[in-house]
């Protein structure tokens, strides 16, 4: 059965919003926690617009679950994930621009800059996962430059408009995630998953790990976390 990591990037977001000191994220990872959460996730994007180090450092004390720490493949990252040492680091690429994460990490394009990030990180002691469109390159590519997990992106499967389009999204991404588990890859998946479009994935056997976070943590505002995080399992079939 799939495990969820709670992705609270959205807490910080709202408290970066007058920039002061609530929400905080450390107390939404807690109550996620009391929920159930198997794991926290959080971004530390380079232009720091939601979490900031602080909250990184602040967790790595206080998580205790697991901490999956995104964040781009940039010598700044590198260094900061050496020094806090999550438990995972999950590479994805990063745009200024973006609203959020776009599109998996293009590993068959940079994997000359990615291999030597992936073993420094691992030569760390943090278990290292690649953000990845349901490709099948891209995740015989992570396999080759020794990544210990691959997430798939179901930003396909989440945005689907029709049934039809739905069933040949959720193929390729179990395509991927079989793949992946046949080359001894840990496999997760994540992006736009909801109460709604949950249960199929979960569903899938090859998937250890879903991280998920605006759908929480938007439901959370409503009902609170612990509700919230109780709910989502429920939705995958996990409690
Ligand atoms: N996985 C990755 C790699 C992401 O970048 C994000 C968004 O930060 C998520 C999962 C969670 O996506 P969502 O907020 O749509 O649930």
């Amino acid at each position: 059965m799939a495990q969820l990591g709670v992705n609270i990037d959205h807490v910080a977001t709202v408290r970066q919003a007058r920039r002061v000191a609530e929400p905080d994220p450390v107390h939404a990872a807690v109550l996620a926690e009391l929920g159930g959460a198997h794991g926290i996730t959080v971004h530390l994007r380079g232009d720091r617009r939601h979490i900031q180090d602080r909250d990184v450092e602040i967790l790595r004390a206080t998580v205790k679950t697991r901490l999956n720490l995104e964040m781009a493949a940039t010598q700044e990252m590198v260094r900061i994930a050496l020094t806090i040492k999550p438990d995972q680091v999950t590479l994805v690429p990063e745009r200024r621009e973006e609203l959020t994460t776009e599109g998996g990490l293009d590993v068959v394009l940079n994997s000359v800059q990615l291999k030597p990030v992936v073993k420094t990180l691992h030569d760390g002691g943090i278990r290292v996962s690649m953000f990845v469109d349901p490709d099948l390159e891209q995740v015989k590519e992570s396999h080759r430059i020794d990544a210990q997990a691959v997430e798939i992106n179901t930003a396909a499967y989440a945005d689907a408009r029709d049934d039809k389009s739905r069933e040949a999204a959720l193929r390729k991404t179990v395509d991927a995630a079989r793949l992946a588990k046949r080359l001894g890859l840990q496999v997760h998946a994540g992006h736009g998953l909801t109460y709604r479009n949950v249960g199929p994935l979960a569903a899938v056997s090859e998937f250890s790990e879903l991280n998920i976070g605006h759908s929480i943590v938007a439901r959370a505002v409503l009902v609170g976390m612990e509700r919230a995080v109780r709910e989502m399992l429920d939705a995958m079939g996990a409690r």
